[in-house]
């Protein structure tokens, strides 16, 4: 059986070992360290934000984002539905209310039902978690300008779009808050991991302070409020300085395999990619696709099985789980319709030409 073709492992780019031996030497392996401040700025400096966050995990930073907006017991929070469950979680953990906005043609939230969904609610939204999937971007412009209007505050969870850009605009950006991941799976990572940035100064301050237990500015332990242990390891920071260096040849090397699919599968009736909105660049993480009409996902995740090569059908949207039952939705069927007919392609940052045409044979086999 042929080595197992990973949907999006991890790679590293060559100097993370040695920045994690720096990391050893000074034995600064925590609480912080020289290699979390570094991470910070690098991030800063690449998405052209002012201030950024390390923290354990993207999850963990959006929990921090509506936290810090002041989201609690009762308050409704907006989020894109086709999206994954580390993306809406933190909703519950603030007792707030999710209510979920389905995607349009562009996979990503549809401007058209965010409008729908603050004129028909009876309570204005505190905020909105808005997804830029599979590291495309989402109609940013559209949707901003609802949020400025309503006097919502734009979480963009952006963890999978590190990269990606709209308008020469970094994702994550836009809104008030970004999220990023460094989770395993993710464009790079540092094993697990996240960023929060933001615009504004005090808010990334307030969720530096809850990172870390809340503590109060004394010799001994003083708590006014409670926080998280959320902070990032100087360990994984290390990786993550690493990691930064490779980033744009990784954008470019997940362009260049969604390129590879496109060319070896783009003939086939009825078979459409994720599409790229103009005037923004997507760092095409994983290469989605909808399948032709009669074609069952999960059928040809089993038939890839068989090769020893992970696909995987789209997600499964959060209006659909059972844990979400009772949530308010504005949803026309189309996520829904993605999930039936939709699938995630192997795109590892080490795959070859061939590779990406062995997988193309395979999925025609299958069709
Ligand atoms: C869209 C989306 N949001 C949030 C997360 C959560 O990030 P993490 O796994 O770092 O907590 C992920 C990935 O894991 C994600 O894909």
């Amino acid at each position: 059986m042929r080595q197992r073709l990973f949907l999006s492992p991890p790679e590293m780019g060559g100097n993370e070992l040695g920045y994690v031996e720096e990391v050893f030497a000074s034995n600064y392996i925590a609480p912080l360290g020289d290699f979390v401040n570094q991470f910070e700025h690098t991030m800063r400096h690449y998405t052209g934000t002012s201030h950024a966050l390390a923290l354990s995990s993207g999850t963990a930073a959006i929990h921090l984002a509506l936290r810090v907006a002041g989201v609690g017991a009762g308050d409704i929070v907006l989020a894109s539905s086709f999206t994954f469950i580390g993306s809406v979680a933190p909703i519950l953990y603030q007792n707030a209310l999710p209510v979920f906005i389905d995607c349009d043609e562009s996979w990503n939230l549809s401007p058209t039902l965010l409008k729908t969904a603050i004129m028909a609610l009876d309570k204005p939204p505190k905020a909105l978690i808005l997804t830029h999937l599979y590291g495309q971007c989402a109609k940013l412009d559209e949707i901003l300008a609802i949020c400025n209007e309503e006097h919502i505050v734009l979480i963009e969870d952006a963890a999978e779009s590190l990269g990606a850009f709209y308008n020469d605009q970094s994702t994550g950006t836009f809104g008030d808050f970004g999220v990023f991941s460094f989770n395993g799976n993710k464009i790079i990572t540092t094993g697990g991991g996240g960023m929060l940035i933001g615009k504004h100064e005090e808010a990334i301050e307030h969720a530096r302070f809850l990172s870390t237990q809340a503590r109060e500015p004394f010799p001994y332990y003083a708590h006014n409020t409670y926080g998280y242990n959320y902070r990032m390891s100087n360990v994984l920071a290390a990786i993550g300085v690493g990691q930064m260096e490779v980033l744009e040849s990784r954008v470019q090397k997940r362009r260049e395999i969604f390129s590879w699919y496109q060319e070896a599968l783009g003939d086939i009736e009825g078979l459409e990619f994720m599409p790229e909105l103009p005037n923004t660049k997507g760092n095409r993480w994983l290469t989605t696709a909808r399948l032709p009409q009669g074609a069952n996902p999960l059928e040809i995740v089993k038939h890839f099985e068989a090769y020893n090569i992970e696909t995987r059908p789209l997600w499964k949207p959060m209006h659909m789980q059972p844990l979400f039952a009772n949530a308010t939705r504005f949803v026309d069927g189309s996520s829904e319709s993605l999930f039936a007919h939709g699938i995630c392609l192997p795109s590892g940052g080490a795959m070859e030409r061939k590779d990406v045409q062995a997988v193309a044979q395979i999925l025609r086999e299958a069709l």
